[in-house]
């Protein structure tokens, strides 16, 4: 199997567990590349969230339906299946990660949605 995830996760502070170094999906990112040894292709926000949780809540409705990355991730065609990791942000992906979606041609593989129990209309 050639594996890609394309992942985003936040560290900083998060709901009930105060401030973290490492956000949860990066947690769950990192079981799965050992069992995997999927390629990586992580998501970042053009312009980082606050570290702030209540901020960052803020900042991630502003950005529904517009959330620039620093890079988006190209050609896919190499990988068989495609690991999507995200937080979930309103019910779905995290804005950003929608972003990076978009383009991205699936004809050929196989997904795994690592996200939450609300299916992404997408697939
Ligand atoms: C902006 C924002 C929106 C969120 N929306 C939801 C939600 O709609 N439903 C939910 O169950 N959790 C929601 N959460 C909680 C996150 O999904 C949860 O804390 C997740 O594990 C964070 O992943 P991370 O640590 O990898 O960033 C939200 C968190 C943030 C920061």
């Amino acid at each position: 199997m050639k594996a890609l995830i394309i992942c985003f996760s936040r560290a900083d502070e998060n709901y009930a567990v105060g401030y973290i170094d490492k956000g949860n999906t990066e947690i769950v990112v990192e079981y799965v590349r050992e069992m995997t040894g999927a390629d990586m292709f992580k998501v970042e926000p053009a312009v980082p969230y606050s570290a702030d949780y209540n901020t960052c809540i803020k900042e991630a409705k502003e950005r529904v339906g517009n959330a620039p990355v620093k890079e988006n991730p190209s050609d896919i065609s190499a990988y068989d299946t495609v690991f999507i990791m995200s937080p979930i942000y309103w019910g779905t992906y995290a804005p950003e990660v929608e972003t990076a979606l978009e383009g991205l041609d699936f004809t050929g593989n196989g997904i795994v949605n690592i996200r939450s129990v609300k299916k992404h209309p997408k697939f």
